[in-house]
């Protein structure tokens, strides 16, 4: 048995809906332990293309079991409409659990999010706008609506009309319109019957599976830059995309992690606003968003591009104990002339290998780069051996620089178009 964690090194969007769905065929299970429908996993197969926003990447696997655990914010409505969108393409047998402790977004934490941004201005964000942060603070405030609430009517009738009482005075202030408690409880109660059949302790049920020797995946979101505590706070996300947060998120004990998958983009990219060391604002920039189609899947933002960054990667890695890299995107890099990747960071003249807490000194880092030959290779290249030599030692230097080797060398969105090594 294995338990497996996937995580984002970067600041997400790195390929881990596909690398997850890659290595689901190996896997009884397969968790999400945070984020919320902020995520967007792109998986490929068979020529046809899913988005997956809440719904864990082993979704199409039939004999897989899917769990959407404590530590996830879920959208009820949004996710029936995810499960219909995957009805509708095809995928009528799946197996889904959600834990009675997740915490649920309500319509208002929508509003919420929309009118923060709006207050913060040219300070904002860039939040996806899915009510995630807001669900978060109300689970933090204790005055959460939960999962396991839409199996408890009269429970959840009375804790809508106490959490209204706050909300709705919140919202008044804000200008914004209010929630009528019965309204949103009939609302829910209707989600409530397409769901209830889901919902159960997952907690109960992942550790059974461990000592039932289960093989299990969890599948992060988000990435570790945009980690609340170690990400460039305050333009991250609520909650914690690393293996560090999966006992947390989904009650299992740390000593239970076998293996640290991490989902590494051969360049980087970030949504939203924030600093971004190595981005790029030239014709090159612009070059690899179009060979990457790197638009949002969430929000299709153009998505903004930079160079590889391995003070980022390095510390990521270290952080969260990771124990393979998952190179994606590898074949964007094709015929890329002025190819570089940065390895330290000049701080105010000073050369630095670490990523200051200052947003302000973050800000100010300029990257330190390596030069890299360009290469090429064909699309249906099946080994590592077969690239050329100049593409192995763009691979070697990540290896040798962050200790950890890349196992897994994705060339293309299918789930066919994967390299593993070792
Ligand atoms: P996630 O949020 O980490 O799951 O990543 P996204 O799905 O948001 O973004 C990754 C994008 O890259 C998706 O459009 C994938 O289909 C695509 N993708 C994943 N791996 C590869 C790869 O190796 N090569 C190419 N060209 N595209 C890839
Ligand atoms: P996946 O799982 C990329 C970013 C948003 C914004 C910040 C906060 O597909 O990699 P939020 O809505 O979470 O409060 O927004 O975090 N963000 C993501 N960026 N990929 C994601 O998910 C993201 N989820 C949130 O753009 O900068
Ligand atoms: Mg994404």
């Amino acid at each position: 048995m294995s338990v497996v964690v996937i995580e984002g090194a970067q600041w997400g969007d790195e390929g881990k809906g596909k690398i997850t769905d890659f290595l689901a065929s190996k896997s009884d299970i397969v968790v999400r332990f945070q984020g919320g429908n902020n995520a967007g996993h792109t998986i490929c197969f068979n020529n046809k293309k899913f988005a997956l926003r809440s719904l864990p990447s082993g979704i199409f696997n039939e004999s897989i079991v899917n769990v959407i655990a404590d530590g996830v914010v879920l959208n009820p409505f949004m996710l029936v409409d995810e499960i219909n969108e995957v009805k509708e393409g095809g995928i009528t047998n799946f197996n889904l659990l959600i834990s009675n402790r997740c915490h649920l977004i309500m319509p208002y934490h929508l509003d919420l999010d929309g009118a923060y941004e709006s207050l913060l201005s040219d300070k904002k964000i860039g939040t996806t706008k899915k009510g995630i942060g807001p669900c978060y603070i109300d689970k933090a405030a204790r005055r959460g609506i939960r999962a396991g609430d839409l199996l408890e009517p009269k429970f959840l009738k009375e804790k809508l009309e106490t959490t209204l009482k706050v909300k709705n005075l919140e919202l008044r202030s804000l200008g914004l319109k209010e929630y009528d408690p019965i309204d949103l409880y009939n609302k829910l109660m209707k989600v409530a019957e397409l769901l209830k059949e889901h919902i159960c302790d997952t907690n109960y049920y992942l550790n059974k599976a461990i000592k039932d020797n289960k093989n299990i995946l969890f599948e992060g979101a988000q990435g570790m830059m945009l980690d609340i505590d170690r990400g460039t706070y305050p333009y991250v996300t609520s909650s914690s995309p690393s293996s560090n947060y999966v006992p947390q998120g989904s009650g299992i004990p740390p000593k239970a992690i076998d293996e640290v998958v991490a989902i590494c983009k051969a360049y980087t990219t970030r949504v939203g606003e924030g600093p971004f060391p190595t981005e790029l604002f030239n014709e090159l920039g612009d070059k690899i968003r179009e060979k990457g189609h790197e638009y949002g899947t969430v929000t299709h933002r153009a998505r903004r591009v930079g160079y590889l960054d391995l003070v980022v990667l390095r510390r990521n890695l270290e952080m969260s104990g990771a124990t393979e890299i998952a190179l994606t995107l590898f074949d964007v890099l094709r015929n890329i002339k002025d190819l570089k990747i940065c390895y330290a960071y000049k701080l105010d003249g000073k050369i630095i290998d670490y990523i200051p807490a200052s947003l302000d000194e973050y800000s100010r880092c300029e990257p330190v780069y390596k030069d890299f030959e360009p290469f090429d290779f064909k699309d249906d290249t099946k080994t590592f051996e077969e690239l050329p030599i100049e593409a192995k030692n763009y691979i070697k230097y990540i290896e040798d620089f962050t200790g950890v080797k890349v196992k897994i060398l994705s060339i293309g969105s299918d789930r066919e178009q994967t390299i593993l090594r070792y």
